[in-house]
Order: C-alpha cells, then structure tokens, then sequence
C-alpha cells in the first residue's frame, strides 16, 4: 500500500491526494502503451486513476485494475464526461462504464462547462459552423447536464460527481441550481497559475481543487527558485512543485510512463511553510496546458464566457 495522503471530499468521501493522470495521445502506438504504465503505476502504490472518455484511455485502465489484481474498492477511479455529451449524459456515463468494464466509478467529471454539439457519432471532436467557429449545443446548459450529473449520485453508480475546468463565474452559474454541490473542481494549476481566488471561492464552497498539469512541466521545472529548493531538499524540481500542491490541500494527478517518475511522483518532501509561501509567489496567471487562442476563444467559449 502506498502512504500517500487522503482527502476527505465535502460528501465525507476520501480519495488518494495523488493520481495518476491517464492522458494520452490519440495513436495507435500511444494508446497501446498506456495499459501498461497504468499497471505499474498500481504496482508502485498509486491508487487513484484519472482518466475521461475523450482520452481513449478508459478501457486501458479498467484492464490495468483487473490486472494488477488490487480489490477494487482500493482504487479511486475518476472519468469524465466528454465535452460534446451534455446533450446525452446518462447514455455517455453508461458508455464509460462499459469502457472501463467497471459497475461504479468513484468520481465522475463534467469535463469542461461550454456544451458543444453531439454529432450522434462516439468521437469527441469539436463540430464546427459554416463560418470555422465551433458548434455550440443549442439543446443544453451546464446547469441542466449538472441535474443528469445528480441522477447518476443518486443511483449510486458515482460516489461523487464534480467539475472540470470551471472558474469562480461558471462555479456561481452552477450553485443557482445545484441540489449537490460539486465535490471537486479539476483545473490546470501549478505554480505559475496559483489560482488563488478560485481556491478562496471553492474553499468558502467545501470545494476541493484537483490540479491537471501539476508539474508546470519544463517551464515549471527550469525555474530557479524550484531547482535551489530541489538542492535544497535533495530531490527532483517536480517533486518540489508536487509537494507545494500536497502542502496547499490539494489533489494532484501527474502522468508519467517512466516507473522511476512514477515513484518520484509519490515520495514527496514536506516543505517548510517558508518555501511553501516562496513558491506562491512565483504566479503569473500562465496556462500552459489550456492556453486561449489568439482571439481569447477556448474550444467555443470566449474567456469572459469561461470566466477565466
Ligand atoms: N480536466 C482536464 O481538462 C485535463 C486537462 C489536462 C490533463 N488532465 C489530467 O491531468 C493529467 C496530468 O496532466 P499533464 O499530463 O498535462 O501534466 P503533468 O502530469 O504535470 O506532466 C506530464 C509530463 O511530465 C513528465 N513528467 C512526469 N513526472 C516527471 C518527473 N518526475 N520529472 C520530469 N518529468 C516528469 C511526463 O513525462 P513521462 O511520462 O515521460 O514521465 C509528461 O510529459 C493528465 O494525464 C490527465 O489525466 C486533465
């Protein structure tokens, strides 16, 4: 077993501190691989597992838990509700469940709020207008998803429900209708987008933040204060920022392949609140996973919509 932290979400549901994250990119060598570093990643004490339909990678970790032989009811599984489904939400659950070959998760997401259409088809992609722009669903609000969202708790087939890249504005839209308020919200956040005022707004709301790009990546990890402390503490730069989300109470789901960064991933030094408070201060507002384009558009959203 693995020591890794747990978190008691606001419905008195624990869940691992660390996942493993399961994106991957959408080719055949890719997605072939990714059963096998889920696998190892179970085997080296990880026991939560982040996945979503869109990434592909439901099935490879249903297989990965079958495999690894671990009693279900050990590991956290997290999936998500992809972006063109609001339209068909109880039918696109049912559909990760068959994919993961899983009767429950533990977490199910609404992956990001700007509904896009469905084509009927089973891929994710965005569907676009004449004009280039991105196909809105004119059918569905986020608040009405959120209504199917609550029937799937209900039904026991989620532990929890919870959101996925929702900012203080869109989190206040879904509260005017929320019969369960979301028991986290999984936004990119590292140290250079330290997201303070949505943390004060979801830690007022009992709303945990889960961070997706907890590294920062390279950026992240060439940063001279992360590497001082990584001398400091005699670990790895990620180790250090991974430590600083685990100081900050919140939930992280790095990704990696390598059973080394996976271990590193999990072995985490406890920073001094100085150094806690050093990193804080090296925010400036960078999204370097989900950046807007050009034109302040986010797959169909602009950012005032997003309220990012
Ligand atoms: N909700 C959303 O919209 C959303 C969006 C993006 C991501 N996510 C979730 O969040 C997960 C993680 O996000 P992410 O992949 O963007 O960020 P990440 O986990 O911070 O970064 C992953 C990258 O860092 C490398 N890495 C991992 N550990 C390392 C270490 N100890 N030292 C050096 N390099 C290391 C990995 O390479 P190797 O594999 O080669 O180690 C990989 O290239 C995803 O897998 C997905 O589950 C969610």
């Amino acid at each position: 077993m693995s020591n890794v932290p747990q978190i008691k979400l606001n419905n008195g549901v624990l869940i691992p501190a660390i996942g493993t994250g399961s994106w991957a990119p959408n080719t055949v060598e890719e997605q072939s691989k990714v059963k096998g570093w889920i696998l190892t990643a179970l085997q080296n004490g990880y026991r939560h597992i982040d996945t979503a339909q869109s990434y592909y990678t439901e099935p490879a970790a249903g297989q990965a838990i079958r495999e690894s032989g671990i009693p279900r009811e050990q590991i956290f599984v997290t999936t998500k509700l992809p972006w063109n489904h609001q339209e068909c939400v109880a039918q696109s659950f049912e559909q990760s469940l068959k994919n993961l070959g899983l009767d429950y998760v533990d977490l199910y997401l609404l992956h990001w709020p700007q509904p896009i259409a469905h084509d009927g088809g089973d891929g994710y992609g965005l569907l676009k207008n004449a004009d280039g722009s991105i196909k809105l669903s004119d059918k569905i609000n986020f608040n009405q998803a959120w209504v199917e969202f609550e029937k799937i708790l209900e039904s026991g087939k989620a532990r929890s429900i919870g959101v996925s890249n929702f900012s203080v504005k869109t989190l206040e839209q879904l509260l005017t209708t929320a019969k369960h308020v979301p028991v986290t919200n999984q936004v990119e956040l590292h140290p250079y987008l330290a997201q303070e005022d949505l943390r004060k707004y979801c830690d007022q709301k009992g709303i945990t933040l889960t961070a997706y790009t907890p590294s920062g990546y390279a950026t992240v990890r060439a940063d001279p204060l992360i590497v001082e402390l990584s001398k400091k503490y005699s670990t790895t730069p990620n180790q250090i920022t991974l430590a600083w989300h685990i100081a900050r109470g919140t939930i992280i789901v790095p990704k990696s392949e390598s059973v080394e960064r996976q271990k590193q991933n999990i072995t985490l030094p406890t920073l001094e609140a100085t150094d806690v408070a050093k990193i804080n201060g090296l925010d400036r507002g960078e999204r370097l996973c989900n950046a807007p384009d050009a034109n302040g558009m986010m797959y169909g959203w602009t950012v005032e919509q997003l309220g990012w």
